[in-house]
C-alpha cells in the first residue's frame, strides 16, 4: 500500500502560485520514481484575491479545514491594495500560531552553481541552519495604539518572550546541532534589550549544560550580521528569535544564491498540528503573471517537505537537481541572469531527478 500525504495548498497571490505549480511538479516526480509513495493535493484559493471578494483573508473555520493535512504547501501573500499586515497576520501568522509551528527552519547554503556575492569564497564556507522563534517574541501582536491620530498618540509593541517559549526553541536547537555534529550560535541583543534578551541569553546558558558536547557561540546580533557577510564560517547552527531571524535570513538569503533561491519551513515538531513549507520571498508584484518567476526556492521547500516526511534521499536528489541546472546554467530565471521562464527553470529540475535516478538505476535511455 502507498503511503499517501495530503498536501494542502495555499498558492496565494502573485508570483506564488507560478512557483508552487513547478514545486508540485517535482514531488509528483519524486513520488513516481520512489513509487511508494503519493501526495495528495488540495487547493484552497486563499489570499488576497479572497480577501477582496470576501474581507477576510481566509474562511473563519480556515484553521479546521487545515488541521487534517500532513502538511501544508505556501507560495506567498500579499497583494497592492490590501494592507501587507492585514494579508500576513489574517493568514500567514494566524496558521504558524494556531498549529504551533514555533520552530522556522532556513537553511542558508550556498549550493553549487548559486550566484554569491561576496568574492573569494569557497561553497563550504557559507553553510548554515537558521533556526528561528516562529510564534512569540517581538511578532507576538501584544501591544495597543493609544490616543489614535491624536497630538499624543502612543504605540506599544510589547516582545513576549515566555519560558515555554524560549527554552524550547533553544532545546530544539541543540538537538538539531547536536544530531547534525556541528556548533551551535545563539543570537541575541542583551545590551539594549535588558529584559527579553537578557533573558533569553540566559535560558540559552541553562539549556547549554544539558548538551555539554555542543560546542556553542553567543553574538549580539549587530555583530552577527556584519560577521554573515564578513566571515559567514562562522556560524553552523544559528538559534535566534523571530524578529532577528527574519531579517538575518534574508540578509543569509542574499549571500546564498538571492531570495529566488532561499527557502523556510515552519515546523510543529510534535507534529500534532501540519507544517507549513513555503519560499521565503513574498508575491513579487512587480514581475507576477510574466511567468519569469524563480521557482527554485519552492522547490526548495518542496525538499524540505520530503525531509519532514523522512525521505531525505528524495530531498537531498531534489537539492542536487537544482544545483545541476544552476551549474549548467542553461535554464535560469532572470534574476540569475538567464532568459528561461518558471516553468521551463521547473522543467528542468524535474528531468534531473528522473535522468539521474535512471542513471541510479542503469536505465538511462540510449538516445544515440
Ligand atoms: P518580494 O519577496 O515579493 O520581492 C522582493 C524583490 O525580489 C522583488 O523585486 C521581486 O521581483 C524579487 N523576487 C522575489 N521572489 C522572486 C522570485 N521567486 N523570482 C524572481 N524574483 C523574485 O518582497 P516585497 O516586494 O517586499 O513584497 C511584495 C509582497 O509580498 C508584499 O505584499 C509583502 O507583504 C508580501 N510578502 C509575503 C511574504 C510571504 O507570503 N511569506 C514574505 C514577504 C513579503
Ligand atoms: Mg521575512
Amino acid at each position: 500500500m502507498k503511503k499517501v500525504y495530503k498536501i494542502a495548498i495555499i498558492a496565494g497571490d502573485g508570483i506564488g502560485p507560478e512557483v508552487i505549480n513547478e514545486g508540485i511538479k517535482v514531488l509528483n516526480k519524486a513520488a513516481e520514481l520512489d513509487g511508494k509513495f503519493e501526495f495528495d493535493f488540495t487547493h484552497f484559493p486563499w489570499g488576497c484575491e479572497y480577501y477582496l471578494e470576501h474581507g477576510i483573508m481566509m474562511p473563519y473555520d480556515g484553521l479546521n479545514q487545515l488541521r487534517s493535512f500532513d502538511a501544508i504547501y505556501l507560495g506567498a501573500v500579499g497583494a497592492p491594495g490590501v494592507p501587507d499586515h492585514i494579508s500576513l497576520w489574517d493568514l500567514l501568522l494566524k496558521i504558524r500560531k494556531g498549529f504551533n509551528q514555533y520552530v522556522n527552519l532556513r537553511p542558508i547554503t550556498l549550493l553549487e552553481g548559486a550566484p554569491c556575492p561576496l568574492n573569494g569564497l569557497k561553497r563550504e564556507q557559507i553553510d548554515m541552519l537558521v533556526i528561528r522563534e516562529n510564534s512569540e517574541g517581538e511578532y507576538a501582536g501584544a501591544g495597543d495604539w493609544l490616543y489614535k491620530g491624536q497630538p499624543h498618540e502612543v504605540v506599544l509593541q510589547t516582545g513576549i518572550f515566555s519560558r515555554v517559549g524560549t527554552e524550547r526553541i533553544i532545546r530544539y536547537a541543540f538537538e538539531e546541532a547536536r544530531k547534525q555534529g556541528r556548533s551551535l550560535t545563539s543570537i541575541s541583543k542583551g545590551n539594549a534589550l535588558n529584559y527579553s534578551m537578557v533573558f533569553w541569553d540566559q535560558v540559552f546558558e541553562e539549556v547549554a549544560k544539558d548538551y555539554p558536547d555542543v560546542e556553542t557561540h553567543s553574538y549580539l546580533v549587530d555583530a552577527a550580521a556584519m560577521f554573515f557577510i564578513k566571515q559567514p564560517w562562522r556560524f553552523e547552527v544559528v538559534v535566534t528569535s523571530n524578529l532577528f531571524g527574519d531579517i538575518l535570513t534574508d540578509l543569509g538569503a542574499a549571500i546564498a544564491g538571492g531570495l529566488g533561491l532561499a527557502a523556510g519551513a515552519n515546523i510543529n515538531p510534535e507534529r500534532e498540528y501540519p507544517s507549513m513549507f513555503e519560499p521565503i520571498h513574498g508575491s513579487a508584484p512587480d514581475i507576477a503573471g510574466k511567468g519569469i518567476a524563480n521557482p527554485l526556492a519552492a522547490i526548495w521547500s518542496a525538499s524540505q517537505m520530503l525531509d519532514f516526511f523522512g525521505h531525505e534521499d528524495w530531498g537531498k536528489r531534489v537539492l542536487h537537481a537544482m544545483e545541476q541546472v544552476m551549474v549548467e546554467g542553461i535554464f535560469l530565471t532572470p534574476d540569475m541572469g538567464g532568459t528561461s521562464n518558471t516553468e521551463q527553470v521547473g522543467a528542468a529540475v524535474t528531468e534531473k531527478v528522473l535522468y539521474n535516478h535512471q542513471s541510479e538505476l542503469g536505465t538511462v535511455p540510449n538516445t544515440r
